[in-house]
């Protein structure tokens, strides 16, 4: 018999074709543990598959039979990974595939924020565009100005990589070690996070969430920023001090931000961030492209094949639950 699997994603239908060569597949659009179906068909899953949800102990009470968890992202904070090792469950993730979508994605905040774009296009779309522009549309440059990478992991590299050789930007990095690559490919300067705040015209975060990096720039951070800088994350929405930004960015303390993560997504539609005029937020699509998101869905089912059988190579959080006592 097939192992039983959930899938709680909407995924492409060769994709989803190619579980179920595999296992017996119960698929839901998403995680809501409410659901009286998903309840039922958690009771004989091994593995399930997905993105988003909760899979915290109360869940994996409902799962008695688990083995394989594969996430369709990079970040697994949505996990408690300690209660997954306490019960010898695999943790599978996507984290090559969209490097090079996020880093672009990344620039493009830099841009988006630095140049104004959002607003100046909506004021064109309003129909505002009725003389040559004066400096009330002007933005500032992101070429030859210093950037700081918080996370200089894939992502973070891809970003130096676009930063360095393509606008021609110093590259700071804040890392416990040394990035050695880095240093040499980019000429990467590693230095102190309160250097790094100070010295950067852009500021950008890359950081997964863990307790070490959570509120990891609050007040006191974005105070030693430059006033004229500017704040991109696309790590995770809590690694910075919402609250504390929004005031930062009232106070004119930094110049702008530019957000693809947040503090409770999606964000509230009442958010102050959506009233000020130097913020881009945009809907966590760091690696929303037609292109990636195939890829990491294709890769977290080749995970999940490969954990439910044994020959796991790569992508494994926990490697150490796979080894036989
Ligand atoms: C997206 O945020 C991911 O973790 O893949
Ligand atoms: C983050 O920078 C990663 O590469 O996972």
């Amino acid at each position: 018999m097939k192992p039983s699997i959930v899938l709680y994603k909407s995924i492409p239908p060769d994709l989803h074709a190619r579980l179920e060569q595999h296992f017996t597949v119960h698929a839901f659009d998403e995680l809501n543990p409410e659901n009286p179906a998903l309840k039922q068909a958690l009771q004989q899953a091994e593995g399930i598959i997905g993105s988003g949800g909760k899979i915290d102990n109360a869940f994996l009470q409902q799962a008695p039979k688990l083995r394989a968890a594969s996430t369709i992202a990079v970040g697994y904070d949505n996990f408690d990974v300690e209660a997954l090792n306490a019960r010898r469950i695999a943790l599978m993730h996507t984290p090559t595939v969209l490097t090079e979508t996020v880093a672009d994605t990344l620039m493009g905040l830099m841009l988006a924020s630095a140049r104004r774009m959002i607003e100046v296009a909506e004021r064109v779309k309003a129909g505002e565009w009725q003389e040559s522009i004066g400096p009330e549309w002007y933005g500032v440059d992101v070429h030859h100005k210093t950037i700081g990478i918080l996370g200089m992991g894939r992502i973070g590299m891809a970003l130096a990589q676009r930063a360095h050789f393509g606008f021609g930007m110093p590259v700071l990095y804040n890392a416990r070690r040394v990035h050695q690559e880095a240093e040499q490919r980019f000429s990467a300067r590693r230095c102190d996070l309160d250097t790094l705040l100070a010295e950067s015209d852009f500021v950008c975060i890359v950081l997964p969430l863990t307790d070490e990096t959570f509120h990891i720039i609050g007040r006191e951070q974005l105070a030693k920023m430059k006033k004229s800088g500017i704040l991109i994350n696309a790590g995770r929405g809590p690694v910075v001090d919402e609250a504390a930004l929004i005031e930062a960015l009232q106070n004119g303390t930094i110049h702008a931000a530019g957000l693809d993560v947040f503090e409770q997504e999606p964000l509230a539609v009442n958010s102050p961030l959506l009233k000020l005029p130097n913020v881009v937020a945009l809907p966590h699509i760091g690696s929303a492209t037609h292109e990636t998101r195939y890829g990491m869905a294709a890769c977290a089912v080749d995970n999940l094949i490969a954990v439910l059988t044994g020959t796991v190579k790569e992508n494994c959080v926990n490697p150490q639950v796979l080894k036989t006592a």
